[in-house]
């Protein structure tokens, strides 16, 4: 078994390569990370170094692989050093906005061009990006955090689009949007203040439960947008 995890130098993405080294002891697992290689090293477990935002970066890696079982995309952001997440119009700045587009929308698109003929080979394919539930326009009753709402949004109707085309192309293949619910990481250090404690997960619970769900998802799941507790997410 061959899996692809990107961003894997995260907090989710971190626990997702450690669950299926465990869970898949014979799988070899090409795990991406951008800035730092973590510190973490095992005999079934290849680093890269790549940017997943740069499609000769994308294409790069797909070459050097010849076949593909799953691929996880791990990478998001939701704030940088210096801006957070807008909490009404007067905060938008285009220059954030393009790059939480560029970081949470972009890397599915090049991963699904330059991956699908990979994946295509394999007999159970799937293609798994982790959302998040504040993308789904039905459920947004707060408001707010405009370009990460607008980011992963964009992303949902990628991700539902390719299923469909995944229906003609990979039609034994699964397409799956994940919400991993509130997880202690970086990404949701600064916004963990009101969060209950039993809600708020480590990565290592997310990945048992999201990695499970990708096991189970069948080609009549693809297009499904799912919380790590395996409901469905309203679009
Ligand atoms: N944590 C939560 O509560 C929560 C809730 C809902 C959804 N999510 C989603 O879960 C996913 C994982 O988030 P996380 O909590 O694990 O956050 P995290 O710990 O901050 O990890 C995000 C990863 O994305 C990588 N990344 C950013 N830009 C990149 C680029 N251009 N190329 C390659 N990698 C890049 C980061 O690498 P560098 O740091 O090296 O740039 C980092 O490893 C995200 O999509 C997030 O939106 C998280």
């Amino acid at each position: 078994m061959e899996i692809v995890i990107a961003g894997a130098a995260g907090g989710i993405g971190l626990a997702m390569v450690q669950e299926v080294i465990e869970r898949f002891p014979h799988a070899n697992v090409h795990a991406t990370y951008h800035k730092q290689p973590p510190n973490w090293q095992h005999p079934n477990l290849i680093w890269y170094h790549t940017d997943i935002t740069q499609e000769e970066q994308v294409m790069a890696l797909g070459e050097q692989l010849e076949h593909v079982d799953w691929l996880i995309n791990c990478v998001g952001m939701l704030h940088t050093e210096d801006k957070g997440p807008e909490k009404n119009l007067n905060a938008l700045d285009a220059a954030f906005f393009q790059h939480v587009i560029t970081v949470n929308t972009l890397p599915s698109l090049l991963l699904a061009k330059h991956f699908t003929p990979l994946l295509k080979r394999s007999v159970a394919p799937r293609f798994a990006t982790i959302s998040a539930r504040v993308g789904s326009i039905s459920d947004n009753r707060l408001g707010g955090w405009y370009s990460y709402r607008a980011s992963k949004a964009a992303l949902n109707m990628f991700l539902k689009t390719l299923s469909i085309e995944w229906q003609r192309r990979v039609r034994h293949g699964a397409v799956l949007a994940l919400h991993p619910g509130t997880t202690d990481t970086p990404l949701s250090a600064p916004f963990q203040a009101n969060v209950r404690p039993e809600k708020l997960f480590t990565p290592e619970r997310v990945a048992r439960d999201l990695v499970g769900l990708i096991e189970q998802a069948s080609p009549e799941d693809s297009g499904a947008f799912w919380a790590y507790d395996g409901s469905v997410l309203p679009w």
